[in-house]
């Protein structure tokens, strides 16, 4: 797409790298002016600096949600909300780590939720607000335990927020495995390639794009939308 967004401010939370970066990218060069957020002003700057465009960084924990409210003071209102931050958290029953799993949990359930708080009475008529889950929700694999159930819980806040919040719309995207993401890219997919009849692995761009489709159609709300090649399909 490249249609216009000037006058639009978009927030993205999680977007000094990976998939948020490259909706950063994107809403900026079409005129969107854009708040994103790393955990530490080094890397929110960075990035907001290397992209340019008027591109303002913000520091923000999601795993510490008392702060999450001051660290968003300086936004002025939103159009576009996305929340895509993560930190992995590989946490296997035989080696469970409570610290790790909690941090995880924390961030995804209670960070996004209370983002969503702490910017609703910013949020503009027409406002809309994209979530990130994943598809461990329903491919788990040893470790995922905490991962698949913040990506289930996604589906959760979903249903809520777009009843809460209505006529604002919530809807989320589940990725498959991004091949061309930092956290794939250069591992062997194979194993998921065979797997999706794509025949290939979705890409970040394919991501973005789907971003853009579900922040722009206005009749789109309360979905759950698996981005995945046709992973869940064998
Ligand atoms: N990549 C994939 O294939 C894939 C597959 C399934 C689901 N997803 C989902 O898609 C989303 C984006 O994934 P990605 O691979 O693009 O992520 P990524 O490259 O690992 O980037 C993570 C982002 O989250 C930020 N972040 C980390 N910890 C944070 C915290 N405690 N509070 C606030 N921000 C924090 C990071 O900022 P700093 O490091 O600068 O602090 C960075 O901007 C995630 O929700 C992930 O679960 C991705």
């Amino acid at each position: 797409m490249s249609e216009s967004r000037a006058g639009r401010t978009a927030v993205v939370l999680g977007g000094t790298q990976g998939l948020g970066k490259e909706i950063v990218k994107t809403l900026a060069a079409k005129g969107t002016t854009v708040y994103l957020s790393g955990r530490t002003h080094e890397s929110a700057d960075a990035a907001a600096k290397e992209i340019g465009q008027g591109t303002i960084g913000l520091a923000l924990d999601l795993s510490m949600p008392e702060t999450i409210a001051e660290s968003l003071s300086s936004v002025p209102s939103v159009d576009d909300l996305i929340i895509a931050a993560i930190e992995r958290d590989a946490n296997t029953l035989a080696n469970y780590d409570v610290a790790a799993a909690i941090r995880l949990v924390t961030l995804k359930l209670v960070g996004y939720t209370e983002a969503v708080h702490a910017l609703r009475s910013r949020l503009t008529p027409q406002a809309s607000i994209v979530l990130f889950g994943g598809l461990a929700l329903l491919r788990a694999y040893p470790g995922s335990t905490t991962v698949s159930t913040v990506n289930g819980g996604i589906v959760g806040i979903v249903n809520s927020l777009a009843t809460e919040l209505a006529p604002i719309r919530v809807n989320a995207i589940h990725p498959g495995i991004i091949g061309d993401s930092p956290f794939w890219e250069g591992k062997d997919n194979s194993p998921v390639i065979n797997r999706t009849p794509l025949g290939r692995l979705v890409t970040m761009a394919e991501i973005v794009d789907s971003v853009e489709f579900l922040l722009n159609n206005t009749g789109i709300n309360g979905v759950n939308l698996a981005v995945d090649g046709g992973w869940l399909l064998k």
